[in-house]
């Protein structure tokens, strides 16, 4: 059971939107989504980002039960992104006397996302600045693109909490059934922040000097949840370096008629398990483009299986590497598997983007299929499958 109590005064009064089925219009969400919103309850009351448009009313409900009648001091917007600050006009109208402290280039963004004036009550806040509540007393921490620009996380000296703001959030609503962790903040991870390693590191460095109880992120349970907070800390450093999870192999794979091209992912599949090898296997036209971006950057290898379109690649695949190259891809071993029924070219494409790639390897040869997998394509596939492994 999920408990919305952090420690004795702080509270989470965020929501969870169980409805929702995409994130950002493009992550699906099997469990929905969480939006938290920190309340802190000292002489001085403070509330630590607001939540997504769509939830504001239960947000603001949540807000009035924990406030018990009291005002509302002080808000912190970490982050101006509206899944977080989409209510904070709404609010600020509702609480007059609540000041809103935020970063000088957030304060720029809620210019642009509302018309609402905040002059007179804004603060600007920047890297070590303080705010002291009571008891409570909150630093700032700037987190300069992790993963927007105006971004700043909150360490509450007192209590040892760390507000992260995006940071280790995931996807899925609290306390969601089929829950693991690490699946839905990877796949969260390199989506939405993966782009930014260097600036995540940065950030890390810094929390390093701190001593944390918990992490209080914007989405997702706060942390620890069933592992020691290390456990979440060295995820973050391993995802940040671009450093592989774990031993084992992504294959993701676009295929027209689920004629070869499929069949040779399939296949492939089965020769890896066969050696004993992971697999995390994503057909595009059917799953998550995001769950194979989320396997390419979780294991050491990849491969890649495409049918030829137009003398170019299948729309699928290419969107596929658009994203990996925006999400700066690296450190890897790939591999490749093209398809054809007269002229195949997908091979060509993948390759120049897979060539663009930091401190990648190629593992050759490619392998072409003409239609159908043939006898002979398998004794290819197995080779691939050893240099993939060599
Ligand atoms: C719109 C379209 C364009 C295609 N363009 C090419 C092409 O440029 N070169 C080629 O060799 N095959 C081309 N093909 C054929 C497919 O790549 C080929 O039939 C492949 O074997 C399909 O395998 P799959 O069903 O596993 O995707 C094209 C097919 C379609 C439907
Ligand atoms: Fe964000
Ligand atoms: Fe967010």
């Amino acid at each position: 059971m999920y408990e919305p109590e952090v420690t004795k005064d702080i509270i989470n009064i965020g929501v969870d939107d169980r409805k929702i089925t995409k994130f950002e219009n493009q992550y699906d969400l099997p469990d929905g989504m969480a939006y938290n919103s920190y309340l802190i309850l000292d002489e001085q009351v403070c509330v630590v980002d607001s939540v997504d448009a769509d939830v504001t009313d239960e947000w603001l409900a949540n807000l009035a039960k924990y406030l018990n009648g009291r005002d509302v001091d002080h808000i912190i917007v970490q982050h101006m992104e509206p899944d977080h600050s989409g209510s904070l006009a709404t609010f600020a109208e509702k609480y007059p006397n609540a000041k809103i402290h935020t970063s000088a280039a957030a304060l720029n963004m809620m210019k642009q996302f509302f018309e609402a004036d905040f002059s007179g009550r804004t603060n600007i806040i920047k890297e070590g600045d303080t705010l002291k509540l009571g008891a409570h007393e909150l630093q700032f921490i700037a987190a300069p693109m992790v993963h927007w620009p105006e971004v700043m996380m909150t360490y509450d000296k007192t209590d040892k909490i760390l507000f992260s703001a995006d940071g280790f959030g995931k996807f899925g609503y609290k306390g969601a059934e089929a829950d693991d962790w690490a699946c839905e903040a990877r796949r969260y991870y390199f989506n939405i922040v993966g782009k930014y390693g260097a600036q995540v590191a940065a950030v890390l460095k810094k929390a390093e000097a701190l001593e944390i109880n918990n992490i209080c992120p914007l989405h997702g349970p706060v942390l620890p949840e069933n592992e020691p907070l290390e456990f979440y800390i060295n995820k973050y450093k391993t995802w940040s370096a671009y450093e592989p999870e774990d031993d084992g192999v992504a294959i993701v794979y676009a295929s027209i008629h689920d004629t070869g091209t499929k069949q040779a992912a399939e296949k492939l599949a089965e020769l890896f398990e066969a050696k004993g090898i992971k697999t995390g296997v994503t057909n595009l036209t059917e799953d998550d483009l995001h769950e194979g971006v989320e396997d390419a950057f979780r294991y050491n290898r990849l491969v890649l299986c495409a049918s030829s379109y137009d003398a170019d690649v299948f729309p699928p695949m290419r969107q596929f590497l658009n994203v990996l190259n925006i999400k700066t891809y690296q450190k890897r071993r790939v591999g490749l598997v093209e398809n054809g029924s007269w002229a195949p070219t997908a091979g060509r494409v993948m390759k120049q983007y897979v060539e663009g790639f930091k401190e990648v390897q190629l593992a050759e040869p490619m392998v072409t299929i003409k239609s159908a997998l043939k006898p002979e394509n398998i004794s290819q596939l197995e080779a691939l499958v050893d240099a993939m492994l060599a």
